[in-house]
């Protein structure tokens, strides 16, 4: 489902050839690594199938763009079919509840529906970009 919402968005903004290395195999390698540790994910569920992902943490990895807030949203991704219903304000009100609490996620500048959705959330850019290694677009601070 991540990969599948990871398509959906990001095909539109990426040249054919970058999913050669970002295939579905290779992120589900990734999750079998990240869930055999501690962390945890929130997952949205309808109707028994997983159509949502989200996962915030507080303090920064190690080598990562440095943090204004401690506590950060690192993925959000709902499937588009599921897009203006809830689910992803449901996990986003999970995740970095209560909705005052400081936080910050970096989101591709041109993703204007997700930066939108922030924005609602009183996620605001804050001016901040930077070059996003794994996907190879330039990405905003939003912070709150
Ligand atoms: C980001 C995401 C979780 C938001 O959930 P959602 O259900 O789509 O959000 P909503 O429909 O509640 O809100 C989206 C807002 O963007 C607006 N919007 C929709 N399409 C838009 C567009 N093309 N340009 C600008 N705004 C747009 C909506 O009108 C709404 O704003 P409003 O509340 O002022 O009306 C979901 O879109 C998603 O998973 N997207 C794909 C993955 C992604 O981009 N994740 C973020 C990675 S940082």
């Amino acid at each position: 489902m991540h990969h599948a919402s990871w398509v959906e968005t990001y095909a539109p903004l990426l040249p054919a050839d970058h999913w050669r290395l970002d295939t579905l195999q290779r992120r589900t390698e990734t999750w079998r690594r990240c869930l055999t540790g501690e962390g945890a994910v929130t997952v949205a569920e309808v109707a028994g199938t997983v159509v949502g992902i989200a996962f915030a943490d507080v303090g920064r990895r190690v080598g990562e763009r440095a943090p204004v807030r401690d506590r950060e949203l690192y993925l959000l991704y709902v499937l588009a079919a599921h897009h203006g219903t809830g689910v992803g304000q449901a996990l986003l009100d999970v995740v970095v509840l209560p909705r005052h609490v400081p936080a910050q996620v970096w989101v591709a500048e041109h993703n204007p529906r997700a930066r939108r959705f922030y924005e609602r959330n009183d996620l605001l850019p804050d001016g901040a970009r930077a070059p996003d290694e794994h996907l190879g677009l330039a990405v905003a601070r939003h912070v709150r």
